[in-house]
């Protein structure tokens, strides 16, 4: 199996991806580690806690990042994901506490413990990420590759007209992350976008699940009106599942390699911009910006198949 630590601020559409990584018998979920984003981190916490919990296993949480590392920290969107996170629904207690150490020194812990062999993969703003780099920055060498859902390469934004929301939540914090060197695949807009995971798909999950699964679907119906208004669909983009759909089944999407950064300031903070390898006009500091992979594409039906059959 694969050995993952899985950085999330659930948030609806985490809450499935923490579900597929608990599920999936070819993924070692090792820890979840929490951020601001859709949520208060203590919330983020309060969730990763839960859902492991209604899986019934228990996964080591460790707590993150609770505001940007420069830009001021805005309120939680909980006209999109629910004050609570999970679409304002009922939730039964949770029991077990997070781990005593920082998520940033969970992350630096976990890979030095299995040199090569560890996944990053991060679906909230990437301050976590970031912060494990300032502590020891010779992770880089030593995780096997950081998968993150953020940005968009052609697809245009989804809070702002060209930023994606994990990325414009910290821009500063995605910046260093996403030129750090490291093995990098970014799952972004233009692969999401092609997913649509549509009622009727949400039903077999919800039967197959039990109580966890009971939360996913209820939290879905209030995600689910976001999209009604945003983009005209009836149904939800799984997001944050289509960064372990990547891990799992690369051949469903389309991947370039290029050079990759983040806007920090401007109107176009947390955009994405992208330099496919060998690109003219490409000048010194794009060159020294080291390479990484994107999704331009995904096989939509086929990526909420892999999503419904894993569930
Ligand atoms: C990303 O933003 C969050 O709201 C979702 O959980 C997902 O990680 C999509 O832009
Ligand atoms: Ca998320």
């Amino acid at each position: 199996a694969t050995p993952i630590i899985f950085d999330t601020d659930p948030g609806v559409d985490d809450a499935q991806a923490i579900a597929i990584a608990l599920a999936h018998p070819d993924i070692e979920l090792l820890g979840l580690t929490t951020t601001f984003g859709n949520v208060e981190v203590e919330t983020a916490t309060h969730n990763a806690l839960l859902l492991s919990e209604l899986a019934g296993q228990s996964i080591p949480v460790a707590q993150g990042a609770a505001a940007p590392l420069v830009k001021p920290k805005a309120p939680a969107p909980a006209h999109i994901h629910g004050a609570d996170g999970l679409g304002n629904i009922d939730l039964p207690a949770v029991t077990g506490k997070p781990q005593p150490v920082s998520a940033a020194q969970f992350i630096v812990d976990t890979v030095n413990a299995r040199p090569g062999e560890v996944t990053l993969v991060a679906v909230g703003p990437l301050g976590n990420l970031a912060a494990a780099l300032q502590l020891d920055p010779g992770i880089v060498d030593r995780v096997r590759r950081v998968v993150i859902m953020g940005g968009s390469i052609r697809e245009g934004g989804n809070v702002t007209p060209v930023a994606e929301a994990n990325l414009y939540n910290d821009p500063h914090a995605g910046a260093r992350v996403l030129t750090a060197g490291w093995p990098l695949t970014l799952v972004g807009l233009d692969a999401t976008h092609r997913c649509v995971l549509d009622p009727e798909a949400m039903e077999r999950i919800a039967a197959a699940q039990g109580e966890l699964g009971r939360v996913l679907a209820e939290s879905y119906t209030f995600y689910k009106d976001f999209y009604r208004q945003a983009l005209g669909i009836n149904g939800c983009c799984p997001h944050d599942s289509c960064s372990l759909a990547w891990l799992m089944k690369p051949e469903l999407f389309t991947t370039q390699r290029g050079h990759l950064n983040v806007v920090t300031e401007g109107p176009a903070m947390g955009q994405t911009v992208f330099a496919p390898e060998g690109r003219p006009f490409i000048t010194e500091q794009w060159s020294t910006t080291p390479l990484a992979e994107v999704c331009l594409n995904a096989d939509g039906p086929a990526v909420i198949d892999w999503i419904v059959e894993t569930l």
